[in-house]
C-alpha cells in the first residue's frame, strides 16, 4: 500500500528532538523555529512532559466518555485559571477543525440560525463546516461548498456593520483568527475585535475566537483575542494545547446550556490527552513562558524591523511573519538545508516563525545571524 500522496515533503527524517532543536537521521542538527507547525509549545521531549504521559500510560490510556474522567476536571479548572476565564466550559476534541465545527454548530444550536461570517484570508480547517468557513476554494469539496457562509474583508468595519443591517437576524456566528496563519499572518485590529462583540451582542450572534494557531499563549497573552479586552463567546484551541499530542478543546461562555449528546466525540478528552495537555500547562505557569513568548518575540521583532531587505514584520510574540519581496523567495529553503533551521511559510513569500514558547534570546541570535547571511543569498 502507498501513502495518499497529499503532502509535499522535505526529504529530511527527524530521528531525535530535544526543546527547540531537532536531530535528523544523518545526525544533523536544526534549530526549530516550526515547531511542526505551531504544535511544539514548550519545547520537544519535554523531561515534565514525558513523565506525565509515560506515567499516565503505564496507569490507563484511554477509556470513554461513558464513566467519569477526574482529569478532565482538573484539566477545565488549570485551563480556566491560565487563561482567565475560570467561569467558561471546556469541550474536550482532537484536533483545530473538530473544535471549529463544534463551535459552529454549538452556536447555531444556540441561536437556530444558519448564516457564518468568516474573512477573507482565514483558514479554520479542513472538515466540513470549518472547511466552508476557510478562505480557499481550492480545498472546499462540492459536497462542502455553502450559502451559509459569507466572507467578508478582514479588518473592514464598514463592510461589518452593513453584513449585520442587511442581514442581522439572520446571522448564527462570527469566526475569526486574532492573528491570520496560513493567511500570512495578519493581525484583527482591536477595534475590528471589539465591533465584533457589539454587533454580536446586539443581534444575538456568537463570537467565535479560533485560537487553534495564534492561541495558547503564544503572543504573550493565552488567547490573542484578549489583546482587544472583550471576552469571545467560545474560543478554539489545539496545536500548542498537547505539545504534540492530538487533543483540542474549546472553551464556552457561561450563558451556553448544555444538553446530554449536544456535543461528542469517542477520543477526545482521553486520560492521555488530558495528561499532555495538564503538563503543558502546569509546565507554561511554572516557567512563565507567556511572559517569555512576548519578551523574546519583541526582541526578535524589533531586531527584524532593523533589516531593510525585509518588506513588512507581521505579528506578536512568538507568531511572527517576514514577508520578502519576490527576489528573496528562496531564503525559506536555504534557512532550512543552508542554515539548518525550520521554518514554516505562508502565501506571497512570508516566512512564518512558531518556535516553541520557551525559545531562548540565544536561539533567537543564532537565527538572527543567520538570516541576515541567507537574504545576502
Ligand atoms: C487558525 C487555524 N484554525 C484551524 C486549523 C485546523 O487545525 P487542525 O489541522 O488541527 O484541524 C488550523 C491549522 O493550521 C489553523 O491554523
Amino acid at each position: 500500500m502507498n501513502l495518499f500522496d497529499v503532502y509535499p515533503l522535505n526529504d529530511i527524517e527527524i530521528v531525535k528532538a530535544s526543546g527547540s532543536t531537532v536531530w535528523d537521521a544523518k545526525g544533523q542538527e536544526y534549530l526549530d523555529l516550526y515547531g511542526g507547525h505551531a504544535v511544539i509549545s514548550i519545547g520537544h521531549t519535554h523531561p515534565h512532559y514525558v513523565k506525565r504521559l509515560t506515567d499516565q500510560l503505564n496507569k490507563v490510556g484511554f477509556y470513554s466518555n461513558s464513566v467519569k474522567i477526574p482529569l478532565q476536571v482538573e484539566l477545565a479548572e488549570k485551563l480556566g485559571e491560565v487563561s482567565g476565564k475560570a467561569d467558561f466550559q471546556l469541550f474536550l476534541c482532537n484536533s483545530g477543525a473538530e473544535a471549529n465545527e463544534n463551535a459552529l454548530k454549538l452556536a447555531s444550536f444556540y441561536n437556530g440560525r444558519k448564516k457564518v461570517i468568516a474573512f477573507k484570508g482565514s483558514f479554520h480547517g479542513r472538515t466540513s463546516l470549518a472547511v466552508s468557513a476557510t478562505d480557499n476554494p481550492k480545498i472546499i469539496a462540492p459536497v462542502n461548498s455553502t450559502d451559509n457562509v459569507v466572507f467578508l474583508p478582514f479588518n473592514d468595519e464598514d463592510a461589518l456593520k452593513q453584513a449585520f443591517a442587511a442581514y442581522g437576524d439572520e446571522i448564527s456566528s462570527v469566526i475569526i483568527e486574532g492573528i491570520q496563519g496560513v493567511g500570512g499572518i495578519k493581525e484583527a485590529s482591536v477595534s475590528f475585535l471589539q465591533l465584533i462583540r457589539t454587533l454580536c451582542d446586539q443581534y444575538n450572534a456568537v463570537y467565535i475566537a479560533d485560537s487553534v494557531q495564534c492561541g495558547y499563549g503564544r503572543t504573550g497573552l493565552f488567547y490573542s483575542h484578549d489583546y482587544a479586552e472583550v471576552n469571545a463567546d467560545v474560543y478554539t484551541m489545539a496545536k500548542g494545547m498537547g505539545n504534540g499530542f492530538p487533543v483540542a478543546a474549546i472553551s464556552i461562555a457561561p450563558k451556553f446550556t448544555p444538553w446530554h449528546s449536544m456535543l461528542g466525540t469517542t477520543f477526545g478528552g482521553n486520560h492521555l490527552a488530558c495528561a499532555a495537555a495538564m503538563a503543558v500547562l502546569e509546565i507554561m505557569e511554572q516557567d512563565q513562558l507567556m511572559g517569555n513568548a512576548a519578551k523574546i518575540g519583541d526582541y526578535l521583532i524589533t531586531e527584524l524591523e532593523k533589516i531593510e531587505e525585509i518588506r513588512e514584520v507581521r505579528g506578536r510574540g512568538l507568531m511572527i511573519g517576514i514577508e520578502l519581496p519576490e527576489e528573496l523567495s528562496q531564503v525559506k529553503k536555504n534557512l532550512l538545508f543552508k542554515h539548518f533551521i525550520f521554518t514554516g511559510e505562508a502565501k506571497p513569500n512570508v516566512i512564518r516563525l512558531l518556535p516553541a514558547l520557551n525559545l531562548t534570546k540565544e536561539h533567537a541570535d543564532h537565527f538572527l545571524e543567520n538570516f541576515k547571511i541567507a537574504i545576502k543569498g
